[in-house]
């Protein structure tokens, strides 16, 4: 049972915090430089009001969605994020199986902490695949990997050409994605002081993908390719490289990072299935726009043509309403998982998406929609009128 005070995503948050050493809440919770696109992730979805109507007789509310193809009991879906065994040793297992209970699915990311195969296993749907494009025999052998252990749905982050620079995070300690952590007499008496994280981490041998023991690791999707993180990206990567990945790939087909309406043009014409509007959750490039503000340009370039998902900021019932009515066909949560997985495992991921449905249904009831396929740009107001 869950303690009755965790009742918002903001609850979660500052309980994860409370449990997690400092070096893993920095990975998880900041961001880029500055943190202005982090911050403006959350502050977009400050800038509109929602537009109610009143007395419509609306018994049932009605939160189903569809992604490629997929029907999901609720339009929200779990973004992949690497090394998540961080937040709990075994994140990437427990959020694919509760997803799927939830009715939605668990994107899984190519710096997971367990293999592919392993979270296929975890769960009786076919969860989606992300991942981080590379030229050459690495990309093609995991897309086949991804394949035969299920996978239909590929989402290629294409926001990661290097990586983002989270000062945060290398202060205390963070050297990359499931590496080993730089232990100082700081860092072990920051571990010291939350043993029941540290517990686990010595007793499963594990710290995200990393296995100190064996000394495998990082990601153990891609640990048997004997890549390290910094070769997971390319700078060099350009359209032709993401083209030949459409012509391979026989399942739906999304590029995530996608930020500019032209990008989201190129997409359509090169027969991508949707886009993921997304800053990487302000980890990457600051200063890029909150990806609320870039939706609704993104969402008319598209024009249709393909879906359009959104990623970033997401914290609310009232965000993911606003997102659909701006034009996202869905969203997904990254950080929001990662809190309720470290205060609680299962039980947490399953409360954040159970807080989050009942804000939606709420929120359709008071403004008076009976479902989240009705929402559109008449739903929303820009907030923040000139006085006349
Ligand atoms: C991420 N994200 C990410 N994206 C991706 O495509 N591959 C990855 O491996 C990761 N790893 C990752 C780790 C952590 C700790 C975080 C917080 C995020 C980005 C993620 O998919 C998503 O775009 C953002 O997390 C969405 O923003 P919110 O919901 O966290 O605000």
């Amino acid at each position: 049972t869950l303690p009755e005070r965790l009742l918002s995503i903001e609850d979660y948050r500052r309980a994860a915090r409370r449990r997690l050493p400092a070096m893993v809440w920095n990975y998880i919770d900041g961001g880029a430089d500055d943190l202005v696109t982090l911050r403006d992730n959350r502050s977009a979805f400050d800038r509109w009001s929602l537009v109610p109507g009143v007395l419509k007789g609306i018994e049932d509310h009605d939160t189903a969605a569809t992604v490629a193809g997929i029907p999901l009991a609720l339009p929200v879906l779990l973004a992949p994020t690497g090394a998540s065994g961080m937040a709990h040793w075994r994140t990437d297992l427990l959020a694919a199986a509760v997803a799927e209970r939830m009715g939605t699915r668990y994107v899984v990311s190519t710096a997971s902490s367990w293999s592919l195969e392993e979270i296929a296993e975890a769960a009786r749907e076919a969860h989606l695949f992300q991942l981080y494009p590379r030229a050459g025999t690495v990309t093609s052998s995991l897309m086949r990997r991804a394949w035969s252990a299920g996978y239909r749905t590929m989402m290629v982050t294409v926001d990661v050409p290097v990586k983002g620079s989270r000062e945060g995070e290398r202060r205390t300690g963070m050297r990359g994605n499931g590496l080993p952590p730089i232990l100082t007499p700081r860092t072990a008496l920051n571990f010291a002081r939350h043993p029941r994280w540290t517990y686990d981490v010595v007793r499963h041998q594990r710290f995200g993908g990393y296995n100190f023991v064996e000394q495998t690791g990082i990601a153990a999707a891609v640990e048997s390719l004997h890549i390290q993180e910094r070769e997971l990206m390319q700078s060099t990567l350009n359209w032709d490289d993401v083209a030949w990945m459409r012509d391979q790939w026989k399942g739906a087909l999304y590029l995530k990072g996608i930020l500019n309406p032209e990008d989201a043009e190129q997409a359509v014409r090169l027969g991508f299935d949707g886009v993921v509007v997304s800053n990487h959750g302000g980890r990457q490039l600051d200063f890029a726009p909150a990806s609320l503000d870039a939706l609704p340009d993104v969402a008319a370039a598209v024009g249709g043509k393909a879906e359009v998902l959104l990623d970033g900021g997401v914290r609310r019932g009232s965000d993911v309403v606003k997102a659909l009515a701006l034009g996202a066909s869905a969203v997904m949560i990254g950080r929001p998982y990662l809190y309720g997985v470290a205060v609680s495992g299962a039980a947490g991921v399953r409360h954040v998406l159970e807080i989050l449905r009942e804000e939606i249904v709420r929120t359709l009831t008071l403004m008076g929609v009976a479902s989240v396929g009705d929402l559109d740009r008449s739903s929303v107001t820009p907030r923040h009128h000139e006085f006349k």
